[in-house]
């Protein structure tokens, strides 16, 4: 039974008062109930160590958005994975697709980044997914099978067992269309299977498959009922406490 995970993904967005708000908002509604889901907090690089902080001793982890491809030296405005290990991280996104989109980062990066947090214990939540264009040629699945079998199925087995995979169809991503739970559904099934032929049913059915892309309160429930949905990685509604304690509580 994989248990579900519930991943805020801030982007650039917050400061440091809007954060021991949050933070306070959202340790009172954790103290008075029992999350079935982990729950992850991936801030700007900046807030790290304040929301580790203010997280300490709490079921809520806290995770980096991004990670260098290189492992040190003369990279300008680069973080290493050293690093986020050296302040205590243990989860790192790569390969979202505004990176991809903004950063023009290459399937080669990606995994130059996941083999960087591996050798330091973090485990990648690795993003996929389909631009409109795509979906409307029906182009979806064969999309979404090329991001995989370009990266993780060109990595080892130990490695892809510590990656989570948050499909994340584009035209859902801050544009409060959500994919239906079916069509979620579908696209994890079929990414399930793609991990399964590569890496054996153990691996694929161990495998954390998150949804993003416009989860809300009101759809997270329904996401997250679905067999192959196991969880959220979640962008505005992670914003507010109030929203993303609302999320967590959907996990059942
Ligand atoms: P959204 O973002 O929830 O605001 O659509 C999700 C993401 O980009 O990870």
């Amino acid at each position: 039974m994989r248990k579900k995970l519930v991943a805020g993904n801030w982007k650039m967005n917050q400061n440091s008062i809007g954060i021991s708000e949050f933070a306070s908002k959202l340790l009172t509604k954790l103290q008075n109930s029992q999350p079935n889901s982990d729950i992850l907090i991936c801030p700007p690089f900046v807030y790290l160590p304040q929301l580790t902080a203010l997280f300490e001793g709490s079921s809520v982890q806290i995770g980096a958005q991004n990670v260098s491809n290189n492992s040190k030296g003369a990279f300008t405005g680069e973080v290493s994975a050293a690093m986020l290990t050296d302040i205590g991280l243990r989860w790192c996104i790569v390969g979202h697709s505004e990176r991809r989109k903004f950063n023009h980062e290459t399937d080669e990066e990606l995994i130059q980044k996941m083999e960087l947090l591996f050798a330091e214990k973090i485990n990648p939540i690795f993003c996929c997914g389909e631009t409109l264009p795509d979906r409307n040629a029906e182009k979806h699945f064969e999309i979404v099978q090329q991001q995989i079998e370009s990266t993780l199925c060109a990595m080892t087995t130990n490695i892809v067992e510590t990656i989570t995979i948050a499909y994340e169809p584009v035209w859902a991503i801050g544009t409060g269309v959500t994919a239906s739970k079916e069509q979620a559904q579908e696209m994890h099934a079929f990414i399930r299977d793609l991990i399964g032929k590569q890496f054996g049913d153990s691996i694929a059915q161990n495998t954390h498959i998150l949804y993003g892309g416009s989860v809300t309160a009101e759809n997270a429930q329904e996401l997250f009922s679905m067999p192959d949905i196991d969880g959220g990685l979640v962008g505005g509604a992670s914003l507010k406490a109030d929203s993303f304690f609302q999320i967590i509580n959907n996990c059942k």
